[in-house]
């Protein structure tokens, strides 16, 4: 084309002068970024207040966001406004190097091990979030989720004091916190208004009550299991332990990165299944089966619901929370014939690719089966994308698949539920910088009749998901296991199921101990590649000459 000979990025002419395309923009951002896609590609650019941005969509353009380093694309300008609620010298405020060590140090609390010991907390608030319904009523399910993902957080991640001690002053706290989220904070996050001195004040306060915390933890011989002693415990790589500020600001990172991303795609779900009662009738039937009307929900049975994890990852295909992730260009660099400057943005849009008909089958249908079968659609890392991709992809997404799954597995058992207003009426409030259902947003609930459960209640798992490439091997293919590092972040999955293959060294980094599978070990190693939650890890045939691609990148 002409604009590949000259180098010419596809550019979206339009826009107002210095505003340039900020009013279409603002109306809706999904709605801009769809017809940009539509009209001129994967690889397009426009103008917002001046600054150039490249909409990147489909696999190959979404292959250079996630595929960057730190050094070429910069996280710290897309995430400015969160400094002062992070706090100076945290996360995206700090050098590449150190926030990397920061965000590996959240790690040991999302992993396997830990979702164990955070698995019976979460089961217990939504049975707590439940306990004074009633017989039947009203809720306004937003908010609902919003309540009840706040409590989980603060339980998991903050610990027993600001959840049960202070509940109220961290209530106080967090939502003002809160308050200082807002797009004028992109531009000048230190403006002298009450919203921001407010967040100041949050942020100073919490800081003082975490100190108190770490003073009083230090005599208690038996620590709590929350990502707040995990954070106590830990160590820079020259030995340096976290102060004050910064396990306040770790926390903080981590609720608000988990939050309203939750408690939106919680929402969706109920939503959805209201929507589409057969597929509604399916998931009660799995969970019924599974569970009865008093099986305990726990980390492990969670493992074991492809039906309700299938919508869960149907509703994230369709409503992703986070609808633009952005990077600015460190160093430039090139897309295809295209040159893109330092300087230039470059914005991924999960829900833009997730409707993209060549890499989803009939995408604006809500299908969970399509994650089913011998070619499950979100196998294709760089085109399923609601947790991110590549080395910075999401490090809460086991935490957050097993909280939804366990809220559905309690709520689904005790409530039947309807939707107030008529179905067409629920759509994405995409206004939000996290897109959640728009609000009201009314659901009825009825107590479910005891009756309604089939009586061989608490049977055992359902079969492992069918359509298994590798059942379909003969007993006597032998099998090489194969691990890509590039995905893995260290969530340790696999060593629950078979701890003989792998290892974690102490940067959280996996290892293979061996690569050949013996039969007898391929169910739990299928297992392992079932529940990493990155798909970082694969089985392969060994070929004769024992070569084994390249682990699976696309
Ligand atoms: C990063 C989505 C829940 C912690 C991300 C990113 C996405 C995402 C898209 C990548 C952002 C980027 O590349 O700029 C979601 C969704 C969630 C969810 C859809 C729920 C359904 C959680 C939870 C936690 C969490 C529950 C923690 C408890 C993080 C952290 C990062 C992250 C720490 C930064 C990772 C890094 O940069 O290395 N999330 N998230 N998220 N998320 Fe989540």
């Amino acid at each position: 084309s002409p604009a590949a000979k000259n180098n010419q990025p596809p550019e979206a002419k339009g826009g107002l002068p210095l505003l340039g395309q900020m009013l279409n923009f603002a109306r809706n951002p999904y709605q801009f970024a769809k017809k940009l896609a539509d009209d001129h590609g994967e690889f397009v650019s426009f103008k917002l207040m001046g600054q150039r941005i490249f909409l990147l969509t489909g696999e190959e353009a979404s292959t250079l966001f996630y595929r960057g380093t730190d050094e070429q694309l910069d996280q710290s300008a897309a995430y400015k406004l969160m400094t002062p609620i992070f706090g100076e010298g945290l996360i995206f405020d700090a050098p590449n190097d150190k926030k990397n060590q920061q965000l590996k140090m959240l790690m040991p609390s999302l992993r396997m091990d830990a979702m164990r010991n955070h698995s019976g907390k979460i089961v217990q608030e939504v049975e707590d979030a439940i306990a004074d319904w009633g017989d039947s009523g009203e809720i306004d399910l937003v908010d609902f989720m919003k309540r009840l993902t706040i409590n989980t957080a603060s339980h998991c991640l903050l610990g027993r004091e600001f959840r049960y001690e202070l509940s109220e002053e961290f209530a106080e706290i967090y939502h003002d916190l809160e308050k200082g989220v807002s797009p004028l904070a992109y531009h000048f996050p230190n403006l002298p208004i009450p919203r921001f001195r407010q967040r100041d004040r949050a942020r100073q306060r919490l800081q003082d009550l975490v100190g108190k915390i770490v003073k009083r933890r230090e005599s208690q011989s038996e620590k709590p299991t929350d990502m707040f002693q995990s954070l106590i415990d830990m160590r820079y790589e020259d030995g340096t332990p976290l102060d004050d500020n910064e396990i306040t600001g770790m926390l903080v990172g981590a609720i608000f990165a988990g939050h309203h991303t939750s408690s939106g795609t919680a929402a969706w779900v109920l939503l959805e299944l209201l929507k589409h009662p057969g597929i509604l009738r399916n998931v009660r039937g799995e969970l019924d089966e599974l569970l009865g009307s008093r099986g305990e929900v726990s980390f492990q049975s969670m493992r074991e619901v492809p039906q309700l994890e299938n919508v869960l990852k149907e509703v994230l295909r369709l409503h992703p929370p986070l609808i633009i992730l952005m990077r600015k260009v460190a160093q430039s660099m090139r897309f295809k014939d295209y040159q893109i400057e330092e300087g230039d943005m470059l914005w991924a849009v999960p829900p833009v690719t997730h409707r993209m008909s060549s890499l989803f089958d009939n995408p604006e249908v809500f299908d969970p089966d399509r994650f089913a079968g011998e070619n499950p659609e979100d196998k294709r890392l760089m085109a399923y994308q609601p947790f991110g991709g590549g080395k910075h992809k999401c490090s809460g997404n086991a935490f957050a698949m097993f909280q939804i799954k366990a809220i559905f597995a309690v709520l689904l058992r005790r409530y039947d539920f309807d939707l107030v207003e008529s179905p067409q009426s629920y759509v994405d409030d995409y206004k939000e910088m996290i897109v959640q259902p728009l609000s009201p947003c009314r659901v009825r609930y009825r107590r479910r009749a005891e009756s309604s459960f089939a009586s061989e209640f608490g049977k055992s798992a359902p079969a492992a998901a069918e359509g298994c490439p590798f059942h379909q091997q003969t007993e006597s293919a032998s099998l090489k296991v194969v691990l890509d590092s590039h995905l893995c972040q260290g969530h340790a999955m696999c060593i629950g199921e078979a701890p003989e293959y792998f290892s974690l060294d102490e940067e959280g980094q996996m290892h293979l101990i061996k690569t050949d599978v013996i039969a007898a070990d391929r169910e739990r190693l299928e297992k392992a590649v079932r529940f990493c939650p990155n798909q970082a890890l694969r089985l392969e045939a060994s070929t004769l000459g024992g070569s084994s691609k390249a682990a699976a990148s696309k």
